[in-house]
Order: structure tokens, then sequence, then C-alpha cells
């Protein structure tokens, strides 16, 4: 045989053997938290310090900490966020812990998680979040000393503050954020301590009879794809014409046909503009609820046993769920499991506002 042909036949067995890889793997499981990122440590405290850094958004008047709170699991507690001054937003704010391992970010999955940094960029220069402009937020960070300190000592001696290392700092940050590990982790990595019997209950209805396994999985319990539950629209989207203006905005943004005719949240729609795709909305994970209500991409439900109850109801117009017909025992045993997944909130020093620096004379 030519030696050409045996590469050739040996790149397509290699081939065959790759498209055959994720039918295996895609065998839905729950998994463990994997090991923490290696981060960078000097980007992730120059990262900290922007994270809660107001002066990056247009007015001053709020840091990606206003959203996204450390004591709230980095949410904001709100069904729907508030924009920028002026504005208010269409979506609830996610949570921020271990984000890194998402596989698509945002509601309607609009940026791939290799995509964090980018996802960081709109969060600080829309108009609907931050609003911060680039050049803006250079110059500031370059006269508030200790912050010019600490870029310099991420980006070297000699540099000066530019957007990319902007973004890329509290990405690294951002990468540096994990969930702690839960009972439930234990359990997945073969500990002999034995669950409480109704957490135990639940995990078992959770990867069988209930299916839930079959949208929740992996470490994050999120499948990472879109799906469609038939959420109800708040009636805040219709009757809060500063909602419905960002909302239209954001379809034109996006190059939506027909803008003028849409009111509701399309989801992922507007990113793939497939029909087939209005109403989905990325799988979210599950892991640290009960510091991340209002739920739901609109903030919809109050607690985890209307979002149960909800499943269990087969979802609403239009939904893929079938009704499950669980008992009330069930039920509680499904939101036992879902409490079981939230450990303690990570500690987060807030770091201090610093001021800015006197402008000497020399630099006139
Ligand atoms: C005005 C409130 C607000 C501010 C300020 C804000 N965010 Fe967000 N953030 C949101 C909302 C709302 C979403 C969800 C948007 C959507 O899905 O359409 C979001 C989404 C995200 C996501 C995607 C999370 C996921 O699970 O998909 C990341 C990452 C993020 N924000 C980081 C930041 C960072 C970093 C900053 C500061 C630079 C910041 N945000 C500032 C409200 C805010
Ligand atoms: C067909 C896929 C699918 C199945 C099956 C499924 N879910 Fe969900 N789940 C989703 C999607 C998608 C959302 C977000 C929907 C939205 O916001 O419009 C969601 C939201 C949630 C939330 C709210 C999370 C948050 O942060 O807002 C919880 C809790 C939840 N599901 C638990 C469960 C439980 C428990 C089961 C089994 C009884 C289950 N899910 C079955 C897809 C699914």
């Amino acid at each position: 045989m030519p030696h050409s042909l045996v590469w050739r036949l040996k790149a397509v067995t290699i081939m065959l053997a790759l498209m055959t890889l994720p039918a295996a793997a895609s065998e839905a499981r729950l998994e463990p938290l994997p090991a923490p990122a290696p981060v960078r440590a000097a980007l992730v405290e120059l990262g900290r310090h922007l994270f809660f850094e107001s002066r990056l958004s247009g007015d001053g008047s709020r840091s990606c900490a206003t959203c996204h709170q450390p004591a709230k699991g980095f949410d904001d507690g709100q069904a729907l966020s508030r924009g920028y001054n002026g504005t208010e937003y269409f979506r609830n704010a996610p949570g921020l812990l271990s984000v890194r391992l998402k596989s698509r970010l945002m509601w309607d999955g609009r940026y791939s998680g290799a995509d964090l940094a980018a996802v960081v960029r709109e969060m600080l220069t829309d108009g609907q979040f931050m609003n911060g402009e680039v050049r803006v937020m250079e110059e500031r960070i370059r006269q508030i000393p200790p912050l010019l300190a600490l870029w310099r000592r991420a980006f070297g001696q000699a540099s000066e503050p530019r957007p990319e290392q902007i973004f890329e700092s509290i990405t690294e940050y951002l990468r540096s954020l994990d969930f702690a590990d839960t009972i439930v982790d234990s359990e997945l990595r073969g500990a002999t301590t034995a669950l409480p019997p109704a957490v135990h209950e639940g995990l078992q209805l959770f990867i069988g009879k209930a299916h839930c396994i079959a949208c929740h999985s992996g470490p994050l319990l999120s499948d990472g794809k879109p799906h469609r539950l038939g959420v109800a629209d708040p009636v805040a989207l219709s009757r809060e014409p500063l909602r419905t203006i960002s909302l239209l905005r954001y379809y034109t943004n996006m190059g939506l046909p027909n803008v003028m005719r849409e009111r509701g949240d399309v989801g992922v729609y507007a990113v793939s503009k497939n029909p087939a795709d209005r109403g989905r909305f990325i799988t979210p994970g599950l892991r640290g609820l009960v510091h991340t209500g209002p739920y739901m991409h609109n903030g919809r439900y109050d607690s985890l046993e209307a979002v149960v109850d909800f499943h269990n109801d087969g979802g609403g117009s239009g939904s893929e769920l079938r009704p499950l017909y669980l008992t009330v025992r069930e039920r509680q045993a499904l939101v036992a499991f879902l409490r079981s997944l939230s450990a303690p909130l990570p500690r987060v020093a807030v770091p201090p506002a610093f001021d800015y620096g006197l402008i000497d004379e020399a630099s006139r």
C-alpha cells in the first residue's frame, strides 16, 4: 500500500473514532466540580479591583458588582435586571461562580464559553449595562495611582492601560471564582458517608423518574443547550416602556427581521434567526441556587418549590417538558436535592475605592 494512502486511512479511522466519541460522552451524567483553573495571580488581583470599580462605567454610577453582588452569588436578587441609568433590562442577571465552565454565555447563548472576555467587553461598553467608553476607562485607570501600580504589576512596568487588557484581567478574575464543593460532590467522588435521606431520594428522582438530567447534566448541571419550557413573559416586559425599548433595541442590533412586530423575549431565535429557536433559552446550571433567586431567564419564580412545580406540570405553552405527576413528597425531595447543591459562598474581599491622584505640574 502506498505510504500516503496508509496515512489517509489512518486519518479517516481517527476521524471516525472522534465522531463516535461525543455519542459515548454525551451519556448524560452528573459530575463533581473540576479542579480550579490555573490563573495568573497579578491579573486576578487587578481584575478584582476592576470588577468593583464603578469609574469604568460612563457616569461612574455602577460596577460589575452592582448587578453581580458577591453576597448574592454574584447576581442582584431582582427578577429583571435594572440596566444602565435611564434604561431597564429585560432579563434576569445570572450568577457568575464557575462561569468558566459554561459552554454558552448569556441566557440566549449569544457567546461561546470561550468568549468570556467578549462578554466582559459587552458588559463594560454596551449602553445597556455600563456604557463605558474605552478611552475614558484607560485614562481613569491611569489617574488612580494604586490602580496603575496594580496594572503595571500585572502587565509590566512600562505598560499603559489598554482596553483588551482591561477585559483580560476582569476575565482572569472571573476564571478564579468557583463554587465550593457540596455533599453531592463528595457523593459523586465516591465518598462513603451517606447523603441525608431526602437529598438521596431527590438525587434518584433527578437522574431517574423526573428526567431532570436530560438537560441538567455535567459539573454545573447544565447541558449548555437551548430548550423551550414556555416560561411566560412577565407583565413588566410589556407594561414598562423602558424594558420594551431595551428589548427592541437589542433585536435591532441582532438584525432580527420584523422587529416592530415582536414584544416578548424570543430567546435564542434572536441569535440563530431559526424560528424553531423561538422561546428557547440555554439551560441554566443548578449550583448555588439558594443564593440566586428569583429564577428563570426573567425571574418569573421566587422559590425553588415554584420552579419544581412548574417543571412537574410540564412547563408552560409550547414546552418541551411533559407532566411528571410527582407526589408532594417527591417534589419536596427534589427541592432538598437542589438545596444541597448550594455550598456557602466564597468570601470575597471588596477592595477599597482609591482616590484619583493629583495631576502633578510637570504633566500638565
Ligand atoms: C446593569 C447590570 C449589569 C452590570 C453592571 C453588569 N452585568 Fe453582567 N449581566 C447582566 C445581565 C442582565 C446579564 C444577562 C444578559 C442576557 O442574558 O441577555 C449579564 C450577563 C453576564 C455574564 C454571562 C453569564 C452567563 O452565565 O451567561 C457575565 C460573564 C457577566 N455578565 C459579567 C459581568 C462583568 C464582568 C461586569 C462588569 C464589567 C458585568 N457583568 C456588569 C447584568 C449586568
Ligand atoms: C428539557 C430540558 C429540561 C429538563 C428536562 C429540566 N429542565 Fe430545568 N430548566 C431548563 C431550562 C431551559 C431552564 C430555563 C428556562 C427559562 O428560563 O426559560 C430551566 C430552569 C430550571 C431551574 C431554574 C434555575 C435558575 O437559575 O433560574 C431549576 C431550579 C430547574 N430548571 C430544575 C429542574 C428540575 C428539578 C428538573 C427535573 C424535574 C428539570 N429542571 C428538568 C431545562 C430543563
